[in-house]
């Protein structure tokens, strides 16, 4: 059995996220975590908000809250919708607590030990109106690379060019709208990372795990030349650089965003570890035992470390965190699979909180349920191309297969057999070839899913995943059982309790996309066992029923479980998905837009 230690990037706090931010990460980690827990793997899965940085700050001064409690508010908003769709997160964190404080002020201090920390002097931008250093989105201005009127000072939305708020023309304040900025010197700490390309390089030609975008996204950014990069920041709100170390001229400065966000992986399993009573030791490498055995020493050396994220977040998970990691000279995990996603679009165009374009979780959540939109979501999963979200497609794809195909199989299934036998499942006469070819069918398409379910490869793992609930279908209507109960009730009761003992099968293999829905399956039948926990949950902020434990089969094990079904009692459920009507899909594109913006 492998460890598996799994993260998906970790959402900026400001507000709810769109549907592309639960596809392009949370949605897949969650779904291979589910994966990994079912085949009996010791599994962690983390996540946190990202708690600092301009998103955090501006969305507080917009809200006329203090940083500290706008971001507790949205952490506990953005949970409680992640619980309604079903992420089995082992913790939820948020990189402004104290782990993360902790060990980004001791990744720092090891680095600088090491000789790749330099304080430069930087010319920035200065705001009078607003009193304050203007870094990253805290200026606007229009892009000097493709003329992009509203570019901001990190980048540019027009062309996607990383940009310093310096490069940006007739620039202004994004707090103040004010135009009156001057140059002034300010001291920043650079991160060497210069120094690091060759390490970085051999590290990664190691990476034979990383799928082509992540790789050639890494080896580019090494071939044009790493730079050392600005890891400080003018700001009030953030993991404060520690002066004993860096220097009175850090006394009211923060480090970089991306410089404490990928620490809190590390950290938001150390408050997991607190959870469980353990304290951060005061000394040394601030992590407790069970966080370490995940992310530090001999330990954690069978950790096998999975990430997932937007394509954007790439460089940061593949050179600046490593570049953290490395240039500590500790024995930290580093990841082995880098799965990164491209855009989920709304119609071609571009979701967008600002201007309120698409649908976004907290209101997707309250039309359907979540497995409606995980099925939907991950069969469009944007697995190398951008995908788009269309109202009609997800109709299409909700009505054929979650209504049509699984939800009618269950349903005529159980009415019929309740119809003749009762509530009881019927008894398994002789096997026919029938049922052997049944089985060998979804031996094959088990081996499939297990191979893409084992890649995280979510739009094949649908897509095998909609094939072996086609074969139940196409069992019943080539065997007939409604013909043949007027002839030969044994036989009948054969077939039916073949395809009674598809019920929990589908529910075993669809439970990492759909948990909902196997959940409600499994219970049908009172005689299987009642899921329990199947791994580490110290302050379960989940129903158990969410976690589900049924161990994933191989192809040997299906002949078996064909041949031998629950046995008891069994009740047929209501219709298991609602078909979406034309009406509710108008309405939807009346409210949300129907075409690209
Ligand atoms: N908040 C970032 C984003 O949404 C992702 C941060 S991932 C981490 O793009 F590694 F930095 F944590
Ligand atoms: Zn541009």
């Amino acid at each position: 059995m492998t460890r598996h230690l799994i993260t998906s990037a970790l959402p900026y706090v400001n507000g709810y996220k769109h549907l592309g931010n639960l596809v392009g990460c949370l949605l897949p980690a969650d779904v291979f975590a589910r994966f990994c827990r079912q085949q009996g793997h010791e599994t962690l899965f983390i996540c946190a908000t990202d708690d600092h940085g301009t998103p955090a700050e501006l969305g507080a001064i917009k809200e006329g809250e203090a940083p500290a409690t706008y971001v507790a508010k949205w952490h506990d908003l953005q949970e409680n919708i992640y619980t309604r769709f079903g992420l089995s997160f082992d913790w939820f964190g948020g990189t402004s607590r104290a782990p993360n404080h902790a060990l980004t002020q001791h990744l720092a201090r090891k680095l600088k030990d090491n000789g790749l920390i330099e304080t430069r002097t930087e010319t920035m931008l200065f705001s009078k109106a607003d009193d304050r250093f203007l870094p990253d989105r805290y200026v606007e201005g229009t892009c000097p690379k493709c003329g992009f009127a509203k570019a901001r000072g990190d980048q540019c939305d027009g062309c996607g060019s990383v940009l310093n708020p310096t490069d940006l023309i007739n620039p202004y304040s994004s707090i103040s709208g004010s135009k009156e900025l001057e140059l002034r010197d300010s001291q920043h700490l650079y991160l060497l990372q210069s120094k690091l390309v060759d390490k970085l390089r051999s590290w990664i030609d190691t990476q034979k795990h990383w799928p082509k975008l992540s790789t050639s996204i890494a080896y580019k950014w090494l071939d044009e030349g790493l730079q050392d990069r600005g890891i400080t920041r003018d700001m009030k709100w953030g993991v404060p650089v520690p002066t004993d170390t860096f220097g009175d001229a850090f006394a009211n400065k923060v480090f970089y965003v991306w410089f404490d966000a990928p620490i809190g992986y590390i950290a938001a399993t150390e408050e997991w570890a607190n959870a469980q009573g353990y304290k951060t030791p005061a000394d040394g490498v601030p992590l407790s035992s069970p966080a370490r055995r995940w992310w530090y020493g001999d330990e954690a050396k069978d950790v096998t470390y999975t990430e997932f994220m937007g394509k954007d977040n790439v460089y940061f998970h593949t050179l600046s965190f490593p570049a953290t990691l490395i240039g500590s000279n500790e024995p930290w995990t580093m990841v082995n699979t880098l799965k990164s996603y491209s855009w989920l679009t709304y119609y071609g165009g571009k979701f967008s909180t600002s201007m309120g374009v698409g649908v976004f979780t907290d209101t997707a959540i309250e039309l359907l349920p979540a497995d409606y939109w995980r099925y939907y979501l991950l069969a469009r999963a944007p697995e190398g191309d951008d995908s788009e979200f269309r109202w009609t497609d997800m109709q299409t794809v909700v009505n054929k297969d979650l209504a049509d195909v699984l939800g009618n199989f269950v349903n005529r299934t159980l009415t019929f057999t309740a119809k003749h036998f009762g509530n009881t499942i019927p008894p398994m006469g002789e096997l026919t070839e029938a049922e052997d070819q049944l089985a060998e069918a979804i031996a094959a398409r088990v081996t499939k899913l297990t191979a893409h379910m084992a890649n995280a490869d979510m739009r094949k793992s649908v897509e095998v995943l909609r094939d072996i609930w086609t074969l139940g279908n196409e069992y019943l209507a080539t065997q007939e059982p409604w013909k043949v109960i007027k002839t030969d009730k044994d036989r009948a009761a054969t077939i039916l309790a073949t395809a009674i003992a598809l019920i929990p099968l589908y529910a075993t293999l669809a439970a990492p996309i759909i948990p909902f829905t196997a959940s409600t399956l499994m219970a049908l039948f009172p005689s299987l066992e009642t899921p329990k926990t199947a791994h580490p949950q110290p302050d379960a902020t989940l129903p158990a029923t969410l976690h589900t434990p049924w161990s994933w089969p191989t192809a040997d094990d299906i002949p078996d479980l064909l041949g031998f079904p629950p046995t008891g009692t069994f009740s047929v459920p209501p219709p298991l998905f609602a078909k979406l009507t034309d009406e509710q899909i108008a309405d939807w594109e009346a409210r949300f837009g129907n075409k690209k913006v």
